[in-house]
Parts: structure tokens; sequence; C-alpha cells
């Protein structure tokens, strides 16, 4: 009998915790994995909710314990797994169904399948999903991509498992086809900003100022407590509390420096360029991944080079104070940027993408959520047409009282050799937006002389050349 009022395939950490989440807002969920045993498993560990779950060993029994029309979230491995999962969904929905993947998809993956649902009385949604595991269990934030018809029917039962900042649900509707997977991507891409430059902070206490990870899980506490206000300065506190049992040292201090990436940072970063569109802070932490990554190599070289004399300091306490508003600086830079090129794929898409929305439902729920994010949401409500959130008058406010930290710790890093690539390309972005009269005009005067590319000129209208000895 069909008594289910909604479906999840896969059940992995997310997928069971979204599971679990569907269940307690009152659901009736139908579960389906590949594995039989997981399922089992699942529906086993379910406790008092078991009563809202109906788990299915084949595909054919998870659909017929759905009532039509479906709702069927997919939260599965991105990429062929997906496509494989539908191919094999498909022939067995019916007219009005809605397959909803919540994975991390690359989103022109998303449009292409959005397409081929087009016309096919069934609907296709991607949607973004935030918060890791703790987030899928008792609500995330959810970005949702698709028909407008297709959203409204998924609305209540997406607003009752998702967070609420101060009642209000952190998920919406973001415009048709790749619009939420997009907006999730770019989330990662900031996700991974906030990381690095955090990182990089930590290196400046760490190597320069010689703090040991509890002293420095302190002033991380005590930043949480104002304009830094977030989970990830508060999850980076407790992580740095924490020490190994079987060593009784810091857990941090015997973690291999050599961090995982999955693919949305780089998409970032690659959409990004694509669009023309600078995401330099995200750039500067996809690279320092990947830099981090080459263990190895970075070994051989400190062993070639050595690691640069620390130059005589200022007090840790004037170092620290500085280091807080340098990284209010760079999270301004690294946001005015993810959220310039959201507004950019908004143009070339077509979506409409909605940017104080998508600071609302950023602001629990996400992993980057913070107390910044109500104020770039309060921004773009004043003036949701504005090109970067450094011109809002909160921020032109924000970067000024920062300005002088951000370009302090920046140039002390340079002298003593502190690696800085995140916080160092958010003072380079802004030195570069700011100044009226750039040195772009060298460049084009050599893409003239070698390539007859032409140019502008300041004094007069179209296109021209320079007298460059008869080779321009
Ligand atoms: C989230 C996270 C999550 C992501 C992890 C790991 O919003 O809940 O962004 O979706 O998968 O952060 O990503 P990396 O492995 O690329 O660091």
């Amino acid at each position: 009998m069909a008594e289910a009022e909604i479906g999840v395939i896969g059940l992995g950490v997310m997928g069971a915790n979204l599971a679990l989440n569907i269940a307690d807002n009152g659901y009736h969920v139908a579960v389906y994995n590949r594995t039989v045993s997981r399922t089992e498993e699942f529906a086993a560990s379910a406790g008092a909710l078991s009563g809202r779950i109906t788990a299915c060993a084949t595909l054919e029994d998870f659909v017929a314990a759905i009532r039509p029309p479906r709702p069927v979230i997919l939260m599965i491995k991105a990429g062929g797994p997906v496509d494989q999962q539908i191919e094999a969904l498909r022939p067995l929905m019916q007219a009005n169904d809605i397959l909803i993947d919540a994975g991390n998809a690359n989103f022109r993956d998303t449009m292409r399948r959005f397409e081929t649902f087009e016309g096919s009385g069934l609907s296709f949604i991607g949607m973004g999903v935030s918060g890791g595991e703790e987030g899928a269990r008792h609500g995330p934030s959810i970005m949702v991509g698709g028909t407008e018809a297709a959203w409204k029917r998924v609305e209540p039962v997406l607003t009752a498992i998702s967070a609420k900042y101060k009642g209000e649900p952190c998920a919406a509707w973001l415009g048709e086809s790749g619009a939420g997977h997009f907006v999730k991507t770019i989330h990662n891409g900031i996700e991974y900003a906030d990381m690095q430059m955090i990182a990089e902070v930590y290196g400046v206490m760490r190597d320069h100022l010689m703090m040991d990870a509890p002293t420095i899980a302190a002033v991380f506490s005590a930043w949480s407590t104002g304009p830094l206000d977030s989970y990830l300065i508060d999850i980076t506190a407790e992580v740095l509390k924490v020490h190994d049992a079987a060593t009784g040292r810091p857990i941090v201090d015997i973690i291999v420096d050599e961090a995982g990436q999955k693919g949305t940072g780089r998409w970032s970063a690659i959409e990004s360029q694509m669009m023309g569109v600078p995401a330099t802070a995200i750039e500067a932490a996809v690279a320092a991944r990947s830099l981090s990554a080459m263990r190895a190599e970075r070994q051989r070289a400190e062993s070639r080079f050595g690691v640069p004399m620390q130059q005589d300091r200022r007090s840790g306490q004037e170092v620290i104070t500085d280091l807080e508003k340098a990284l209010l600086a760079g999270k301004v830079a690294a946001y005015a940027q993810g959220f310039a090129v959201m507004a950019a794929a908004s143009k070339e898409f077509g979506w409409s993408l909605p940017m104080a929305t998508i600071a609302r439902i950023w602001r629990a729920g996400c992993i980057i959520r913070s107390r910044f994010l109500g104020e770039i949401a309060e921004a773009f409500a004043e003036d949701p047409a504005v090109p970067n959130l450094a011109l809002t008058p909160a921020f032109s406010a924000m970067i000024e009282d920062t300005d002088a930290s951000l370009r302090r710790i920046v140039a002390e890093a340079a002298l003593n050799g502190l690696p800085m690539p995140a916080l160092s390309s958010a003072l380079g972005y802004f030195d570069t937006y700011r100044r009226a009269r750039g040195t772009a005009n060298l460049i084009q005067a050599q893409r003239d002389f070698f390539g007859a590319h032409g140019f502008a000129r300041l004094d007069a209208e179209g296109e021209h050349h320079g007298p460059w000895g008869g080779q321009g």
C-alpha cells in the first residue's frame, strides 16, 4: 500500500539523516539504498521514527510505496551514479512525479538533466543542501533550482525540514534549471575561502607568534562573539581545543597538512573565470588546497630554501587585533566576489537569482552561516542591483575600518615568509578594484604592438592602433 508521501534514495550519512529529518517532521518516507543491508540497518536504527519509514529492497517496491504524484530525493554520489540512478528510476515514475537531486552536482549536469525532463510530464529539481550531517538531520540550508510549479509542490516538506533563522525557513526557490546547484557551488567556493583565510590567520599565530593550539583556540573563541561570529570560527575554536588520546597532544598538531577537495571549490573558480568575474579569494583557496596536497614537494623545497628568518615582531596582542580585522576584510572580499559571480551567472543563464534571499537562507543551517550573512542580506535588500557588495554603505564602512589591518598583516606575512595566498589576494583585489586609473593601458599597448589588437583612447571614440615603428 502506498502510504509514503516522499522517498529518499541513498542512505549514506547525508541521505540517512535527511530521511530521519523528514520523518521527524511528520512525513511518511520511503527509503531505498542500492546495498540492501544498508537499508535494513537504517530501518533497524530508526527507533521511534520507524513507524513513519518504509524500507524498500527494490526500486519497484520503493516507487509503489509512495503516493503519486511522488517527490523522490536522490542523495547519492554526484556524477555518473546520478545519471545511472535516473535511468533506472525514470521508467518507473509517472506523470507529475518530481525527482530531486540533492547531492553536490555540477550545475552544468543539472542543466542537462533538467532539459531531458522538460516536456516529459515529470519534473527535475537540482537542490543544493548544506550543513553536513548535523544539518541534514536537524535542518540544512536548502537551495532549490527547477520550475516554480515543481517547487510549489515540494515547498511544504522542504521548508519543514530546513533550518530556521529566527523562525524563517532557510529554504528557497532560486530559479530554473541549475540555479540551486550553482548557488550551492558558490556557497562551497566561499566556504573554501573562509576556511583558507582562517587557516592563514592560524598560521600567523602558530608560526609567527609561536602560540600553542589551546591558546589559539581561546583567540578564536573570543572572536566568535564579535563581527566574525560564525559556525566556521566556532568549530575552529572547538577543534583547536581537542587533544589526541594516544599522545596527549593537540589533535591539530598531528593531522597531516594535506587538504582534500571534492570539486565544488574548483568549479566555483572555473565558472568565475569563464564569466570573467574575479573570485581571487576562492581561486587562491582552491590553489592552496592543491599546494597542500604536494607535501613531498613542499618538504623538498623547504630543505632547499629553508624558512625565512622571523623579523622582530610587534606585540602579540597588536598582531591578534589586526588579524581579526584582516580576516573580516578578507571575508568582505570573498563574499563580494562570490555574490558578483552569482550576479553574472544569473544574467548569463537567465535565472534572476535573488541575492538577498540567498544571503537569508545562508544565515542558518549551512556551513558558512554567520552574523555577517545577516548584514549581506540587509545590504542586498536595500540595493538589490548593487554591482559589488564593497560599494554598499555598510560594507564600504567595514572596508574602511579593516583596510589598514589587512595591509599590515599581509605585509608582515610577506616579510616573514608566512603563506597568505587568500588574504593577500583579497588585498590585491581591493587595491585593483578601487583604482580608477589602472595599468591595463600598458597591456593594451603591448597587445596592439605584437598583435594589432587595437585600443581605445581617452580622448577619442573608436578603436585605434599605436605608431609602433611600423610594427603596430
Ligand atoms: C556543505 C559542505 C559539503 C561539502 C563538504 C566537503 O555545505 O555542507 O559544503 O557539501 O561536501 O564541505 O567538501 P570538500 O571535500 O570539497 O572540502
